[in-house]
């Protein structure tokens, strides 16, 4: 690592507590570089005074390290494998399931969550905390209105359902919404709620190093309640679950042990 990189990482961990050195480093070299010289920057030292000086710069550079880019029912199969699979065997023994979609960012995963729950269960029964470091995308979230693009997957009768169209856009439907609580969490910092029956966790973990992602599998684990699921995006395979206390359940899906 450079010393220019290493004394940003150190100076943007002391204004924001977010800790750049758990990222894996040529990724975010590479978005960070571009978007300093787009500003005009010539090192990570100039973009750093910048960001002292500006606001604005301060929030492009939040909404660059973080990629926010989702869909409802994203990997279609997968859900229909939590649907099919894992919520009947989950909702026998009860019904009011404790759920955690971490970095939701703007809301489509913890929502499809509440639609797919929706054949189950009536929606003033469902509850689903949904977290993410990115005060932005969780603002967007609770608006709940989306562009047609994140909606592709979404299965006919949950699109007339729980959606609203205006133009071109689609909103989200107030009774969906209220079964899900957003809070800013840092996974890389902040303590874990515990006693989870579900926890979704996707298209996050390939940003973190090895490391990183080493100690999230033991928090997550002990996150989650004896049987409980994992549910990982589609690139996340976990490579040694039993470490972690986790057996594989289905391709991206990992099952506490009991
Ligand atoms: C590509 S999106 C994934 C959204 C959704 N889970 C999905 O699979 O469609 C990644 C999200 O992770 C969030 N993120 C990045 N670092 C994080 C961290 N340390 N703690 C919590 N969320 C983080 C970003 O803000 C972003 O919203």
């Amino acid at each position: 690592m450079t010393m220019d990189y290493v004394n940003f990482i150190e100076k943007i961990k002391m204004k924001t507590g977010i800790d750049l050195s758990l990222y894996k480093e040529q990724q975010m070299k590479r978005r960070l570089t571009s978007l300093y010289e787009k500003h005009g920057y010539k090192s990570f030292l100039d973009f750093y005074r910048g960001i002292e000086k500006d606001k604005d710069l301060l929030y492009a550079f939040l909404d660059r390290m973080t990629i926010n880019v989702s869909e409802f029912y994203r990997n279609a199969k997968r859900w229909e494998v939590l649907e099919k699979k894992f919520l009947p065997p989950l909702l026998k023994n009860k019904r009011n399931l404790e759920i955690w979609s971490a970095a939701c960012s703007t809301g489509e995963e913890p929502y499809t969550i509440a639609m797919i729950l929706s054949k189950f269960l009536p929606l003033s029964e469902i509850k689903i905390l949904a977290t993410d470091i990115d005060e932005n995308v969780l603002h967007k979230a609770k608006i709940g209105v989306y562009h047609e693009r994140s909606l592709n997957e979404v299965p006919e009768e949950m699109k007339k359902r729980y959606f609203r169209k205006d133009i071109d856009y689609y909103i989200i439907n107030d009774e969906i919404k209220r079964t899900v609580t957003f809070k800013k969490h840092n996974l890389l910092s902040d303590p874990f709620e515990q006693n989870f029956d579900l926890i979704v966790c996707r298209n996050v973990l390939i940003y973190f190093t090895e490391a990183a992602k080493d100690t999230l599998y033991y928090k997550f684990s002990h996150a989650l309640k004896p049987g409980g699921i994992f549910f990982v995006g589609s690139t996340e395979q976990i490579f040694n679950p039993g470490k972690y206390n986790l057996e594989p359940a289905d391709t991206f899906f990992y099952q506490k042990c009991k």
